[in-house]
């Protein structure tokens, strides 16, 4: 198979990238460099420049590459930006989808891995969320994820694609210091960089209803994430026509924000610093913490990288960026 990994000059797509060529896929980057970074892409996999909103510029690299698939990971992926600007995201998430649709549909492509998000999930009632708890998106960000898994089952429904929604957690860490996260909008990034900038890290509210007060999250590292797209691309190549799956990509283990500022300050030394509790920050569900059972069963995939692990690659990351 070839296949086009859409935003595969970002932090995400470049771990999706390698997992795909190291797994011995064809693969072809499809990216705007909006935040993406020609660097991220490796020697010897062919960059096209565009915009997922451009259908001609889509079906143009998918017939230039002789593209069989595609790994659709553009998007905007801040959800504070989303609810500020949300015709933003509609266009960019779910008009990009439907474009990107169109021109697999025009050209005959077949198999499509989506990024979807356990933001679909909004505040979730339960101790581990499974791919059929119910989906109450709180932003306009998890609405288009929600919308574009609608979407691609309408597609697979009408027109035979084999799809795979990825319900991605709470993505963390790095395969190397270079492919790290370059965005401070998620705890780990944010933790490092009140240290360097010599205050003490936040925790946003510690009266939960959480066994510590904190909440729980199920932080997964990238490389998992992209072991597991692999896992599903695989999986789509004798899938029959029509298949459409929605899988959770977690670890189905929670941590509490305390206990991974803990770990944050003993990875990067400075258990001498206390944490700062401050008021709650609107929106932060308690709990969501994945059931991994349907990745395990459909993918046959679980994660094998452990919090340390995504904490140190995440530190040399940030040491690397920011000398
Ligand atoms: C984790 C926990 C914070 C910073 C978001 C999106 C989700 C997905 C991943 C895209 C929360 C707490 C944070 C800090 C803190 N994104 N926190 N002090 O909110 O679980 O998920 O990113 O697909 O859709 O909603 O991730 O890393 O922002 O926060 O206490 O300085 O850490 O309140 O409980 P979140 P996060």
């Amino acid at each position: 198979m070839s296949w086009l990994v859409t935003g595969g000059a970002g932090y995400i797509g470049a771990h999706v990238v390698r997992a795909l060529a190291d797994g011995g896929e064809r693969v072809v980057v499809y990216d705007d460099l909006s935040t993406g970074s020609t660097d991220r892409v490796p020697d010897g996999v062919p960059l096209v420049v565009g915009s997922v909103l451009d259908r001609a510029a889509l079906e143009d690299a998918i017939r230039d590459h002789a593209v069989t698939g595609v790994v659709h990971i553009a998007a905007k992926k801040q959800v504070g930006e989303s609810v500020e600007l949300p015709l933003y995201y509609y266009r960019e998430n779910v008009t990009g989808l439907a474009t990107l649709l169109e021109a697999m549909t025009a050209t005959s492509v077949g198999r499509l891995v989506f990024s979807s998000s356990a933001a679909v999930y909004g505040m979730p009632d339960v101790e581990l969320v499974t791919e059929d708890t119910p989906c109450l998106p709180m932003s306009p960000y998890g609405e288009s994820k929600l919308i574009g898994e609608w979407l691609i089952n309408a597609a697979a429904r009408a027109h035979g694609i084999r799809a795979a929604s990825l319900r991605y957690f709470n993505v963390a860490g790095a395969a190397a210091p270079e492919l790290a996260d370059s965005g401070v909008f998620n705890l780990i990034p944010m933790v490092f960089e009140r240290l360097e900038a010599g205050d003490a890290p936040r925790v946003f509210g510690d009266d939960y209803a959480t066994p510590d007060g904190t909440c729980v999250r199920d932080y997964i590292h990238v490389k998992d994430i992209a072991s597991a797209h692999l896992a599903a691309a695989r999986r789509l190549t004798d899938a029959p026509e029509g298949t459409s799956l929605v899988v959770n990509i977690g670890r189905g283990e929670g941590s509490s924000v305390q206990e991974m500022v803990e770990r944050i300050l003993k990875v990067t030394g400075r258990q001498d610093v206390a944490p700062q509790v401050t008021e709650r920050r609107p929106g932060d569900p308690a709990r969501v913490v994945a059931s991994a059972d349907r990745a395990h069963e459909e993918l046959g995939w679980s994660a094998g990288h452990d919090l340390d692990d995504m904490i140190e690659s995440a530190w040399q990351g940030w040491r690397h960026r920011h000398g």
